[in-house]
């Protein structure tokens, strides 16, 4: 069975739907373990709730970063993870760990990428005027938001919509497709051909 190790910083809703899709038997896998870098915060109470082992490595308690993230690697490692899942993951990941885990880490974004990759991207789409936004999954490279796409969902952008409107409307969408790729994923339906990600239907 597939050990999924979640990153998170904050509030864990996508991490909810993991958890829910799992114990609903949509996906055949464990949360071995969620790592938090922020102590508090609202994922972890989420994942204790559910008797998920959580760890807290403060990046803000280590000066350099690559020893922070040896330590994230080897909490991984401790729970033999096959799947790293960014959910709501405030740091940009170094080189040490994509390539550790090349092809086993995924991230939701909250925009229809490679438009507004980074922060605030429901207020930049908003600002920007655009009809449509929406939401991806991707697997993590070494840049910013630039990894191979595995999933997208698209939702409208209102006349009368405000960053929190879309945001919700947008985090609706991510509650779905990121369990239906982590079961893609889970079942070995997932073929990472460069740039392209193709989904095995059979
Ligand atoms: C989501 O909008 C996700 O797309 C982005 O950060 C937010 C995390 O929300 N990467 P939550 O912590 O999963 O509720």
């Amino acid at each position: 069975m597939l050990n999924i190790g979640v990153l998170v910083s904050g509030r864990g809703s996508n991490l909810q739907a993991v958890i829910d899709a799992i114990e609903s038997k949509k996906i055949k896998a464990e949360i071995a373990v969620v790592i938090s870098n922020v102590p508090g915060v609202m994922a972890l109470d989420r994942a204790k709730k559910h008797g998920i082992k959580t760890v807290v490595i403060e990046s803000k308690e280590h000066s350099d970063k690559s020893s922070y993230e040896k330590q994230v690697i080897k909490a991984l490692e401790d729970e033999n993870v096959g799947l790293v899942c960014l959910a709501g993951y405030m740091k940009l990941l170094s080189q040490e760990l994509v390539h550790h885990f090349r092809g086993k880490i995924m991230n939701i974004h909250p925009a229809l990428l490679p438009a507004f990759p980074g922060l605030h991207v429901q207020k930049k789409a908003l600002e920007y005027g655009v009809k449509y936004s929406g939401c991806t999954v991707h697997f993590v490279d070494e840049g910013c938001d630039t990894g191979p796409i595995i999933i997208q969902a698209v939702v409208p952008v209102l006349d009368n919509d405000t960053e929190e409107t879309l945001s919700a409307r947008i985090l609706e969408q991510e509650h779905k497709i990121y369990p239906e790729a982590i079961r893609l994923f889970s079942e070995g339906k997932l073929k990472i051909e460069g740039r392209r990600v193709k989904i095995e239907t059979k």
